[in-house]
């Protein structure tokens, strides 16, 4: 794989939720960072049931295995600022209610909920991240700014949310990762913590700014 140092990096494909897979693949570790999710909101929508799997029996799978096996191990689990839901004017700040607006959005709130527990109930030493949209190399064709990319430069019609003038705050993955790393080298037991870039922008200005080429419409 591009990048990786394939020396220190072992591949295991499996399901977070198959509970013997993952004692193999946690037990001894250090440090997990839990990224599996089902995370598309619309796929959520018409079909919620592998989120339910996924987002919530499959961290409540990691938990009940570090609990057992390796209590000692930290646990950052990656959730979404989607949590919060929507808000008019300002933005959330980790203790605002959670209001979730999707199955998806519910299921990564549940699995928030759960991890929170086993911190207070059991002592795990877990925290939580929150971050915004993440844009990037490599990410999965479903999201808006790969989909409007490929969209725009076959010249097919982008699909708008609403009027497309919610606002969202936009995140490099890279950036994501390095403050994933702070959170994991320096993240205090049974914390959340919210990560953006402060790039705020509608979701117009977020497809088309950089277009000449904005397809049929
Ligand atoms: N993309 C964003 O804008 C964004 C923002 C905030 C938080 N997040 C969170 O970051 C994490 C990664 O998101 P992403 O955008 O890379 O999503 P993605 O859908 O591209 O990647 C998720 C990966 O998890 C895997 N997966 C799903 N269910 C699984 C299961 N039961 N067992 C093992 N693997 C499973 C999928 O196969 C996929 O490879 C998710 O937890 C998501 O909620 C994403």
């Amino acid at each position: 794989m591009k990048g990786i140092d394939e020396e220190r990096y072992n591949f295991i494909k499996g399901d977070i939720s198959d509970y013997e897979l993952m004692q193999d693949a946690i037990k001894d570790a250090n440090v997990i960072v839990n990224f599996a999710a089902e995370s598309h909101v619309d796929r959520s929508i018409s079909n919620p049931y592998s989120f339910i799997q996924s987002n919530i029996i499959g961290v409540f799978t990691i938990l009940e295995v570090l609990r057992k096996c390796n209590p000692s191990a930290k646990l950052v689990h990656i959730s979404t600022d989607e949590v919060y839901g929507d808000i008019i004017h300002g933005s959330f700040k980790e203790w605002d209610r959670l209001k979730p607006s999707s199955p998806y959005s519910a299921s990564k709130a549940s699995a928030d909920m759960l991890v929170l527990a086993y911190v207070r109930t059991y002592g795990l030493n877990a925290v939580i991240t929150r971050c915004t949209n993440n844009y990037g190399p490599y990410q999965f064709p479903e999201k808006l700014i790969p989909k409007t990319i490929i969209r725009a430069s076959m010249n097919l019609k982008i699909p708008i949310y609403g009027t497309g003038k919610n606002v969202r705050d936009w995140i490099h993955v890279l950036d994501h990762c390095e403050a994933i790393d702070l959170v994991m080298q320096e993240g205090e037991k049974g914390e959340i913590y919210n990560i953006s870039s402060g790039e705020e922008k509608n979701e117009l200005r977020s497809c088309y700014r950089d277009f000449t080429c904005v397809g049929k419409r």
